[in-house]
């Protein structure tokens, strides 16, 4: 599922951004662009973050 439409990223590959040692959003922007246009897919990008985390 597409979560930031404005850089075209989705779920999975925030996922596997978070994998590979994203551990903020400000990383998650750095790399994938998430959050840095519209800023619409924040809470989303945020949630997907916050429950990867818990796992690690
Ligand atoms: Fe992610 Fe616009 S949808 S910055």
């Amino acid at each position: 599922m597409y979560i930031c439409i404005c850089h075209g990223v989705t779920d999975k590959k925030i996922a596997e951004s978070i994998d590979d040692g994203a551990r903020s959003m400000r990383d998650l922007s750095k790399e994938l662009g998430v959050g840095s246009q519209c800023g619409k897919c924040c809470n989303c990008a945020k949630k997907i973050l916050n429950e990867k985390l818990i796992d690690i």
